[in-house]
């Protein structure tokens, strides 16, 4: 029976020609940590429109091991609470906690410039298999990770013991970060937040690098890599794409239900000057979320097979309905935020400026306000007030 060892070798090479691993301590900690210590007790793999339990004592162990050194993400709970060994057959239901594409996983922990000595704090623990790679490379006094699930807390507990890390494995909203083991020299996330919380920020060293996904849309999310300054703010930018599932208190609720309800008062309505369609690339979403957040994409089809679609802030009791109309769209927007002008706005900024790359974002974090801009344009500057006092 294969220990894994050959497994292990086989994903790091992969990972190291894929360009997600480059340094050798990493390199190290991938040949070294057995991911299939952290999918007890299965994972469910999604064919067919459905997610097939695998679980660990009901697979051949050959085919455990292949299994778990898979390139892929692999899914360890739908819908906040079922593991696959409580099912017998595929289910439908929703991912809420995972092991994460190993490319993903190595790519973020280089990008966070880690040092000996240094201690980390990571907000997801989800399995335990990131933590335990940083374990690896710094010592598992100098790891602390939160999870928010408690079981996911605990499987993940029991895996980093089994690797041999007693590290410390919080079970807590990650939000608030872990002020008892603070300052920290490096926070990431594996999950995404629509903001980076100040608790990060006033956890974090001066000097400390903060990583985490902005974003919480399924697609069009950043990763935020900001430095903490001496006076408490952080500045950094947006270093390329990433996707992670939301951070649980922050996921909005989807919008359903009767629609027309939420769009029968108009204040306005107009051609539009781009299509509502670019919102399904990535960068005119993630601008579409700086630029108006708390916003939803909803799609929808009339009864006729019309395809609709709307942005709603449900928060702020607004929307915007988009239409086909010849070769463009009308939207009708209501309520007190004009939430398309917002983004189109942003959007024409853009196309203006060249279309630059989510690279070009820049962040700055204060207790107060978060600042997102492109290049010296007032029409790139976006900014998130969180308090009225200056
Ligand atoms: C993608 S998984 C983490 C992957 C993990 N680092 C790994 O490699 O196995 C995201 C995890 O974040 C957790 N999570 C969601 N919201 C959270 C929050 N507010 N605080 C802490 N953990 C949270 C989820 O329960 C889930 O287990």
């Amino acid at each position: 029976m294969s220990d894994g060892a050959t497994e292990r070798r086989a994903l790091a090479g992969r990972l190291v020609q894929d360009g997600a691993l480059t340094a050798p301590v990493w390199r190290a900690a991938v040949e070294s940590v057995p991911r299939e210590l952290f999918l007890n007790p299965g994972v469910f793999l999604y064919e067919g429109g459905r997610w097939r339990p695998v679980t660990a004592l009901g697979s051949d162990p050959a085919e455990w091991v292949r299994v778990a050194y898979t390139p892929d993400t692999l899914t360890t709970q739908l819908d906040g609470y079922l593991t696959a060994d409580q099912v017998g057959e595929p289910v439908a239901g929703l991912p809420t906690s995972s092991s994460t594409t190993p490319a993903l996983v190595v790519s973020m922990i280089e990008s966070l410039d880690v040092q000996d000595g240094h201690q980390v704090l990571e907000i997801g623990t989800g399995t335990g298999y990131s933590a335990a790679l940083m374990c690896h490379r710094l010592g598992e006094d100098n790891v602390t990770t939160v999870e928010v699930d408690p079981e996911v807390a605990a499987r993940a507990d029991a895996a980093l013991e089994a690797a041999g890390f007693s590290t410390w494995t919080v079970t807590g909203d990650g939000l608030l970060g872990h002020p008892h083991r603070a300052p920290y020299d490096r926070v990431i996330a594996t999950c995404a937040v629509r903001r980076i919380p100040y608790a990060w920020v006033r956890q974090t060293k001066p000097g400390g690098v903060i990583l985490a996904t902005v974003g919480s849309w399924a697609n069009g999310a950043g990763l935020a890599k900001v430095t903490v300054n001496e006076d408490g703010t952080a500045e950094g930018r947006i270093i390329g794409r990433a996707s992670f599932m939301q951070a649980r208190s922050q996921a909005a609720a989807p919008v359903a239900g009767d629609l027309s309800a939420r769009t029968a008062y108009a204040d306005s309505e107009r051609q539009t000057k781009v299509s509502p369609l670019m919102l399904d690339e990535w960068m005119p979403a993630f601008l579409a979320q700086v630029a108006a957040p708390g916003g939803q994409f909803v799609r929808a089809t009339t009864n006729e097979g019309t395809q609709v679609l709307y942005l709603f802030d449900p928060e702020r009791e607004s929307f915007a309905e988009f239409t086909p109309d010849g070769d463009g769209w009308r939207v009708r927007q209501g309520g007190p935020v004009t939430i398309w002008d917002d983004i189109e706005e942003a959007i024409t900024a853009w196309q203006g400026a060249g279309s630059p790359d989510i690279t070009a974002v820049q962040l700055r974090i204060t207790d107060r306000c978060h600042t997102y801009w492109i290049g010296d344009e007032l029409a790139l500057r976006w900014q998130h007030r969180l308090t009225d006092r200056p």
